[in-house]
């Protein structure tokens, strides 16, 4: 029995010991343990260097090529802005740089877009031919031109009744735009009672190379080139933009007319932006012509109006894959 006893004593005792070197073990670490960082390892290394904390927390969402980027240096207020931008590219952040050392002005914003758009580049350098002529959103300016026989497939006549040359040539455009014009024209007139006309719309590279080499031999390259593309840069070999008047006037007055008070609000509704306008000029290197319309369908010329931008910032956005 005192045997019996001895044995449950010794187990007890046992037991209790064990308990004790276990909860002791677990104390111990529990004491000695650090806190645990509930920041991330990228978070970690941003803030180690010098990025502030809401800077990083803007940094976060970014794509991890960009993260990548900005954790192999150190923080740089001017390179991590421009990063930040939203279609600003690692592949163009150099140009970035160097237009915002020529630009000190400029918002980021700016930086970004014109760079994207090659402006840091003077025009007419930097110039390639487009691979998508027939697309109604080609770009078609002083960087991007057309293969010199270009010429759209679905070219037809603009009906005599709109057609506001005076020499009696035809005018040509493509289909889409021929189509938008007409709709344009039966709102204009049932909600004026008036028409536009067009008087150019398609024009080939020989035609373009005449008109641009009237232009400088008139008024010198410098001046030509705000009003005249150089043959292959003209937005009307792609068939798609049209010159239009009121009554017969000159196109340069259209601005006066009461049909350009209707266009300039309502063109967008049929398709077509005002594509050269005084606001654009750093942008597209014309000078304002608010004849000249470009087809780009009802969508985009909608959004490109309510937005207010030019199409090469459109372009841009869109083609950024960043959601509009
Ligand atoms: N006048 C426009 C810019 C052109 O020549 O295409
Ligand atoms: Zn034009």
């Amino acid at each position: 029995m005192a045997n019996k006893r001895k044995i449950r004593n010794r187990l007890f005792l046992a037991g209790l010991a064990c308990v004790l070197v276990v909860g002791g073990v677990f104390a111990f670490r529990k004491l000695t343990q650090k806190p645990t960082d509930p920041r991330s390892q990228v978070e970690i290394k941003l803030s180690e260097q010098g990025y502030p904390e809401e800077v990083i927390r803007t940094i976060l969402p970014l794509s991890s090529d960009k993260i990548n980027y900005l954790l192999a240096q150190d923080y740089d207020v001017q390179r991590t802005n421009l990063i930040l931008d939203p279609y600003a590219t690692l592949a163009n952040l150099d140009r970035y740089m160097a237009y915002t050392q020529a630009h000190p002005e400029d918002s980021v914003d700016t930086v970004v877009l014109m760079v994207n758009i090659n402006r840091d580049y003077p025009f007419y350098t930097h110039t390639s031919e487009v691979s998508d002529p027939d697309n109604l959103l080609v770009i078609v300016n002083k960087y991007y031109g057309l293969p010199k026989t270009y010429e759209p497939d679905d070219l037809v006549d603009i009906e005599a009744a709109y057609n506001g040359r005076t020499d009696g040539m035809k005018v040509t455009v493509r289909k889409a735009a021929a189509d938008a014009f007409y709709a344009m024209n039966d709102a204009l007139k049932q909600q004026t009672g008036m028409v536009v006309k067009t008087t150019t719309a398609f024009r080939d590279y020989a035609f373009q190379n005449n008109l641009y080499t009237f232009y400088t031999a008139a008024y010198g390259q410098e001046k030509a080139d705000l009003e005249s593309a150089r043959p292959g840069f003209s937005e009307h070999q792609t068939g798609l933009a049209m010159d239009i008047n009121a009554n017969g006037d000159i196109i340069d007055d259209f601005m006066y007319s009461q049909q350009y008070q209707w266009v300039k609000d309502h063109a967008h509704e049929f398709g077509f932006i005002i594509r050269y306008q005084e606001s654009l000029t750093e942008i597209t290197g014309y000078k304002k012509e608010e004849w000249h319309l470009r087809y780009v369908g009802i969508e985009h010329a909608t959004a490109i109006f309510n937005q207010s931008i030019s199409l090469e910032e459109y372009v841009m956005r869109l083609n950024s894959g960043v959601s509009q």
